[in-house]
């Protein structure tokens, strides 16, 4: 990888910790472009607070910084030590991403902090023009453990907050749309019927919100290492969100000393496509660790998958159903894969273990899967497999087999592992610190067995992608496997996840499904609590979008690897609207949001890293909505073919789901194209430089 990195060191030298200085007032720091302005002090209890203020807006009230650790609390009865600012400028070349060229830039306060038995803390500053992050460095040496963090978000108003509730065990919810003052993690718990598996673990990042100026927020956090998952407190009358860390023992961590927690981020723009747009998140990371990424590659796959979701086949080698994951099963899947220019094939119920209440053997296939034969048959179409490692949240049965497993794959040349978590860990939960350094483990160790990681049930996103880009993707959403089953998800929730959950990092949605509105008789006694099937009622199933939706979901959606998650039978019979999915990429050069409302619509444009050509996808909720796409971003002077599929007129996501039409027009970078999409639909554009 390539860093061009410049970094101008403006300030002071950092001084020792107990080389007292005179006494700091308030102050205050901002981004280089001077919008975002983020002011600190010490009050007269020695309390750290800090304010963030964006285009003249106030984002964040003076809130309270504090950490509480075996070494001592830092929360009051404080002095300023030192003062440092720098700036820092770099370029850098990610492996794979939303653009081949990403800008760090930011100013830094370091402010050097002591309590009063004598301990120091920095708390560290970073101000960019898309927003603010903050982390604490404890510094000295030896062991400590990190008991609480109290790092305050108190929001300056009444923002309308686009939030789910955070859980120990799970991230698959619908989200909620609200005013911050009418936040209550309970009814939302409700909501979501799984009142019985969640515990009280106040608001789950990322949560965004748009403020009553029109600006837009988004609070998250970054590069998460020997830490607890953060979830956020929310005090509704204060409109205050507080760190939660996850975990139910006393001591969150035990850390080594000096140590730096993971950055608190607080992205805000103008523009609602600032949240598709941020790469705050990543450039809190360290650089890339890995000398070699040559094995790492961003690719489309298929998967031996949703035939089991819909219950046509299943996992286990059972004799009661069709076992999925057989040799000639497989075989076929190769086969469509190779003619459709697919990289890669997922296979889930590959090995031994399923029916064996969680104890899953991770190198020893079932009988009927020839994992040798299948290997060669795929290299000889230019196609992989993809390895997939379900633990049913057995994290230590899985943890006592990875080096074996991962080892395993790394001599059948399987590059790719899909992991996944169902489940409650017993006397755990999914996001405390063993858990967070096992998942980072998954992915420390598979890059040294050339193995690409996509996390399912996964902590979330924290942007460590950066510094390991064999992490390519991850789920931690409520993904479209929800639509095989009876809940669905909400008609509001595919708008809503570029703005929320896609800002954490890539995410594994599996689009591309294009059976939308299917009758399945298993799911038919799926559907009710005891089994039974009643006759008398309608068990048609829908996905709640058109096809054109889904096809545009490739596009603003973003991962670096794709599935096209439906059955061959289903994409041969609109093997034109399969065209755009074998044409758009997964490794952009460029990205921009163009449009968008959070949980209304979005529309966004991509430029692919390895040609001139460009992708624009939209998609909307249950509204129909008329909308004019500028094509000002294409070279000016240059003519392009533009591949339009947009919703047909009778489309909409209950009513004719796959009814698209596909148009094929020149257009340059005067073009503004006048659109339609259905309810529940959307539009998928490829233009290609002529
Ligand atoms: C849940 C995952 O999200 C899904 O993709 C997978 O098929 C099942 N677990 C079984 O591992
Ligand atoms: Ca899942």
């Amino acid at each position: 990888m390539n860093r061009i990195a410049t970094i101008v060191a403006a300030m002071v030298m950092l001084v020792g910790c107990n080389s007292l200085k005179s006494e700091f007032g308030a102050q205050s720091v901002t981004s280089p472009d001077g919008r975002v302005v983020l002011s600190f002090e010490l009050n007269s209890e020695g309390e750290a607070l800090y304010a963030v203020t964006f285009a003249g807006e106030e984002i964040i009230a003076p809130s309270h910084l504090g950490i509480e650790t075996s070494r001592g609390e830092f929360d009051e009865d404080m002095r300023i030590v030192d003062i440092k600012t720098s700036t820092f400028n770099e370029t850098w070349e990610p492996v794979w991403g939303q653009y081949a060229k990403i800008e760090n830039h930011y100013n830094e306060m370091v402010v050097a902090l002591q309590n009063e038995n004598g301990e120091c803390v920095d708390v560290t500053f970073r101000l960019f023009n898309d927003g603010a992050a903050l982390r604490y460095t404890l510094r000295g040496e030896g062991v400590c453990d990190i008991l609480n963090e109290e790092t305050e978000f108190r929001m300056a108003r009444d923002c309308f907050a686009h939030w789910m509730a955070g859980s120990d065990d799970d991230a698959e919810f619908n989200y909620m749309h609200t005013p911050l003052s009418g936040i209550n993690t309970q009814s939302m718990h409700k909501s979501a019927g799984r009142v019985q598996d969640i515990l009280e673990c106040g608001v789950a990042t990322l949560v965004a919100m748009k403020t009553p100026a029109g600006n837009y927020i988004a609070l998250h956090e970054a590069a998460l290492w020997s830490y607890p998952g953060m979830a956020l407190d929310f005090d509704a009358e204060e409109l205050c969100f507080t760190t939660e860390l996850s975990g139910d023992s006393e001591v969150k961590s035990r850390v080594e000393l000096p140590f730096s927690t993971p950055w608190r981020t607080i992205i805000v723009g103008d523009r609602v496509g600032t949240l598709v747009e941020s790469s705050m998140v990543l450039n809190l990371n360290e650089p890339c660790a890995l000398e070699d990424t040559s094995w790492i590659k961003p690719m489309k796959y298929v998967g031996v998958w949703w035939e089991m979701h819909l219950k046509e086949s299943i996992w286990d080698m059972d004799g009661k159903y069709p076992h999925c994951a057989t040799t000639a099963n497989v075989k076929q899947y190769i086969d469509f894969a190779a003619e459709n220019g697919f990289d890669g094939v997922l296979v889930e119920g590959w090995n031994e273990g399923w029916g064996w209440g969680e104890r899953f053997d991770y190198t020893r296939p079932y009988p009927d899967f020839d994992i040798e034969e299948l290997c060669r048959y795929a290299e000889e179409r230019g196609v992989e497999l993809i390895g997939h490692h379900e633990t049913y949240a057995n994290v230590d049965n899985y943890d006592a087999q990875m080096t074996n497993a991962y080892a395993y794959y790394e001599t059948l040349g399987v590059n790719s592992v899909k992991t996944g978590y169902v489940g409650n860990i017993n006397g755990r939960n999914h996001y405390d610190r063993e858990m967070v350094d096992h998942y980072n483990r998954t992915v420390v160790e598979g890059a040294q067995h050339k193995l690409c990681i996509d996390i399912h049930e996964p902590i979330h996103s924290t942007g460590i992608c950066r510094t390991y880009p064999n992490l390519m993707s991850a789920e931690g959403m409520r993904g479209q496997e929800w639509h095989a089953w009876n809940a669905g998800n909400c008609i509001d929730h595919n708008p809503t996840l570029p703005f929320t959950r896609n800002v954490a990092g890539p995410m594994d949605f599996t689009p591309g499904i294009f059976d939308l509105r299917y009758h399945n008789t298993i799911n038919k006694a799926a559907a009710t609590a005891d089994g039974s099937v009643n006759a008398d009622y309608d068990y048609t199933f829908f996905v709640n979008s058109t096809l054109a939706h889904q096809l545009a979901q490739y596009v603003v959606f973003y991962s670096p690897i794709q599935m096209v998650a439906d059955l061959p039978k289903n994409y041969r019979e609109h093997d034109d609207a399969l065209q755009f999915i074998r044409d758009v990429p997964v490794d952009w050069a460029d990205t921009r949001c163009l449009a968008g409302e959070i949980g209304d619509y979005v529309v966004t444009a991509r430029k692919d890293k390895h040609s001139d050509n460009w992708y624009v996808g939209g998609i909307t909720d249950g509204e129909r909505r008329n909308i004019s796409v500028s094509l000002n971003f294409l070279d000016a002077n240059r003519i392009y073919e533009a591949t339009i599929y947009r919703d047909g007129t009778r489309a909409g996501w209950n009513t004719h789901p796959t009814d698209y039409a596909i148009e094929h027009i020149n257009v340059d970078s005067t073009t503004t194209l006048d659109l339609t999409m259905a309810p529940g639909g959307g539009f998928a554009i490829s233009i290609k430089a002529i």
